[in-house]
């Protein structure tokens, strides 16, 4: 299968978010990545439903939400009328994530989890068949234009052999300070959708920048 790219707007310039939104509609993105952050969950804000709810009106691609909050069940069903086709809780904030996976199942979306980079794959185990994707932070939440942290590659291995063993079907996505140097060894390590803010955004040609990681 090629990667599948979800740029992350948190990188855009919001200040023409209709415009960076248009830009990813013409490019061979798969999908738009969209950050939330509570200050609480992780050490920094972004934007909420208002903003999602404008770019959801722009946007010809799926949007994948990554809820980086607190007590995300709470807030599942506003994102899903906000546009969301994805939602990606963290393990690490969701008490009862089987029960968080069915509820975002049951608006007929898709069903993530986000892991954190300390937090390991094993502890996916009993919901491997429960998940539409993984995402893996290849940093830690917070920030974009971080570096990569290499132990990366082991956990997204890890991660492919549960899948194949567990036949099950969920997508493998990597997310944070991915660039064309790290792409083609995690989609040799079994990743699927590859997350890219400062790479795609602070380039002079981001359509161009779209095209190549997803040539990879
Ligand atoms: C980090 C976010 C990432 C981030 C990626 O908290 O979840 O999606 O926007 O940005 P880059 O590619 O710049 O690391
Ligand atoms: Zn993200």
């Amino acid at each position: 299968m090629a990667l599948h790219i979800a740029p992350s707007i948190l990188a855009a310039d919001f200040a023409n978010l209709q415009k960076e939104v248009e830009m990813l509609n013409r490019s061979q993105a798969d999908y738009i990545h969209v950050d939330i952050m509570d200050g609480v969950f992780v050490p920094n804000l972004s934007f909420g439903l208002p903003v999602t709810q404008a770019i959801h009106k722009h946007a010809t691609k799926p949007l994948d939400v990554h809820l980086m909050i607190v007590e995300p069940e709470k807030y599942v069903e506003a994102f899903y009328k906000a546009g969301a086709a994805i939602i990606s809780v963290h393990i690490e904030a969701s008490t009862h994530l089987h029960r968080t996976l069915q509820q975002i199942r049951s608006y007929g979306i898709k069903a993530g989890v986000a892991v954190n980079p300390h937090t390991s794959v094993q502890q996916l185990e009993n919901i491997l068949n429960d998940l539409d994707l993984v995402c893996l932070m290849s940093v830690n939440p917070g920030f974009g234009g971080q570096k990569f942290i290499e132990k990366t590659y082991d956990k997204v291995k890890q991660l492919h052999a549960m899948r194949q063993q567990s036949k099950a079907s969920f997508l493998i996505e990597i997310d944070g300070g991915v660039n064309v140097q790290n792409a083609p060894k995690l989609k040799e390590a079994g990743a699927d959708v590859l997350v890219a803010g400062n790479f795609v955004f602070s380039a002079n040609q981001p359509e161009k920048v779209i095209a190549d990681l997803k040539s990879c």
